[in-house]
């Protein structure tokens, strides 16, 4: 990568009014956790089939089957740490560059890397919600259940993960405020999305229809690439913090 976009991509980050971050998968990448699609053997729809796994019918056909997945991410990203992509966000965050961060990670290595205002489109892994839609029971957890599936303390239904299933909508207060951030902000720094799931992926295009500037972070180009204003090809590890490094000079 030449330095050209990545100057360019520093300036309109230094000198936007309101900016945010918008993650996907391919941030955690490095932290050793697997992405969802992509070429490599390691993704994880390359593996596994989403029907069986990541859907609400498939929880109702064998919530064990479901869990034991869940368990097996959960004790992966237990024992992953922030890479320094995460830690330049929080930075830029800290620095107040960026308001916020956008992820469609369930993770939480955000938080753990220390950016303060995530909002998390689809769920967390680190908490479980009552399977009973009549129930509210939600709880955080700090470790995968003992036993699996994990029944809810006040209703005796399953548990399951609070996290967003195929053909589930979005949590309505993340999302909402999601699109109140996108509406007032004038630059987004997507990085490590296919920018293939809707509808998180409208939140850059906001941003875009709305006159902003959109800089993307990838190793390949996805469906935001036709429509960036910047694009910084390289892994999210080496190319934040160059980027941090370059803004931090222009403040
Ligand atoms: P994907 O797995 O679809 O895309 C990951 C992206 O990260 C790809 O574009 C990769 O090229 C890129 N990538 C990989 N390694 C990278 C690195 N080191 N640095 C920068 N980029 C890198 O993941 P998402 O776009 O997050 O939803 O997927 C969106 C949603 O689809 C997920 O939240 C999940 C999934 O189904 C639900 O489970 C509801």
């Amino acid at each position: 990568m030449s330095d050209a976009p990545l100057i360019k991509a520093a300036r309109a980050l230094a000198s936007a009014k309101h900016a945010i971050a918008f993650t996907g998968a391919g941030i955690s990448a490095e932290s050793g956790i697997p992405t969802f699609r992509g070429s490599g053997k390691d993704s994880l729809w390359s593996k596994f089939k989403p029907e069986e796994l990541a859907t609400p019918e498939a929880f109702e056909r064998n919530p064990k089957r479901v869990w034991e997945w869940y368990v097996w991410r959960m004790n992966l990203i237990r024992k992953a740490k922030p890479n320094p992509g995460h830690e330049a966000l929080a930075k830029l965050e800290a620095l107040g560059v960026i308001k916020a961060v956008v992820t469609q990670n369930v993770d939480g290595l955000h938080q753990r890397a220390g950016s303060r205002h995530v909002i998390e489109l689809h769920g967390s892994i680190w908490r479980v919600k009552c399977s009973n839609p009549a129930c509210t029971f939600k709880a955080s957890i700090s470790e995968p259940p003992k036993e699996i599936p994990p029944k809810c303390p006040a209703c005796g239904h399953y548990l399951r993960p609070d996290v967003v299933w195929f053909g589930e909508p979005l949590p309505q207060d993340a999302w909402g405020e999601a699109v109140r951030l996108a509406e007032v902000s004038d630059t987004i720094l997507v990085v490590g999305t296919s920018g293939a799931v809707y509808p998180a992926a409208y939140i850059p295009l906001i941003i875009k229809e709305g006159g902003g500037t959109v800089i993307e972070v990838n190793v390949v180009e996805s469906s935001i690439t036709p429509y960036a204003d910047v694009f910084l090809k390289g892994k999210a590890g080496e190319v934040l913090p160059k980027l941090l490094e370059a803004v931090t000079k222009l403040l």
